[in-house]
């Protein structure tokens, strides 16, 4: 008979202004789809991935989908509380995003604490990287990402494809060594 698999349950925020493919981020992940259209996310929304990490282990990852709209209204301290990590997203093609990044993240820091006292993971994702050459805009991101101490930056595209498993899997791994 085999032995019981260990299950790991991690909450997973992902937060930044609207329209900067959050939803679309997650489809891509979980789903492995992705639309044109856009519709708004209203408050929260929810998925979950499983994923077989090794023969032993299973890890769920409780994705925690927040609207960009909630950023001009008080983010209820709920959506946060027991989150294990964290993606900030911005979008490539606009500035304005990028200028967001800051209020995120210090967002994050000022309501998300481990029971060990440290801080979570939290990625920077710039996305949309599929559209046109964003040379300069690239190193902005990751100038931010150094400079607010984000754990890890990455360029992303939802549409392509790009770098999204990467980027959870390198999230995953950070959460787990926490543990
Ligand atoms: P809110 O729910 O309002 O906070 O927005 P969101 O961050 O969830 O954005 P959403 O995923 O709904 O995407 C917004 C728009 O950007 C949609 O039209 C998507 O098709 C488009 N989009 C998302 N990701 C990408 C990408 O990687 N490349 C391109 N070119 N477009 C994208
Ligand atoms: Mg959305």
């Amino acid at each position: 008979m085999s032995s019981p698999k260990r299950e790991f349950l991690f909450k997973v925020l992902i937060v930044g202004d609207l329209g900067v493919g959050k939803t679309s981020i997650i489809q891509r992940y979980v789903h492995n789809i992705y639309s044109h259209c856009y519709r708004a996310t209203i408050g929260v929304d929810f998925a979950l991935k499983i994923l077989n990490w090794d023969k032993d282990t299973v890890v769920r990852l409780q994705l925690w989908d927040i609207a960009g709209q909630e950023r001009f209204g008080h983010m209820p301290r709920l959506y946060y509380r027991e989150a294990a990590g964290a993606f900030v997203v911005c979008d490539l093609g606009r500035t304005v995003t990028l200028q967001s990044v800051e209020r995120w993240k210090d967002d994050l820091d000022s309501k998300v604490i481990l029971k060990n006292g440290k801080p979570i993971p939290i990625f920077l994702l710039g996305n949309k990287s599929d559209l046109p050459p964003y040379g300069t805009r690239i190193q902005n991101v990751e100038g931010l990402g150094r400079e607010l101490e984000f754990t890890d930056c990455y360029m992303t595209s939802a549409k392509d494809n790009v770098n999204i498993d990467k980027a959870m899997l390198c999230l995953i791994k950070e959460m787990i060594a926490n543990l």
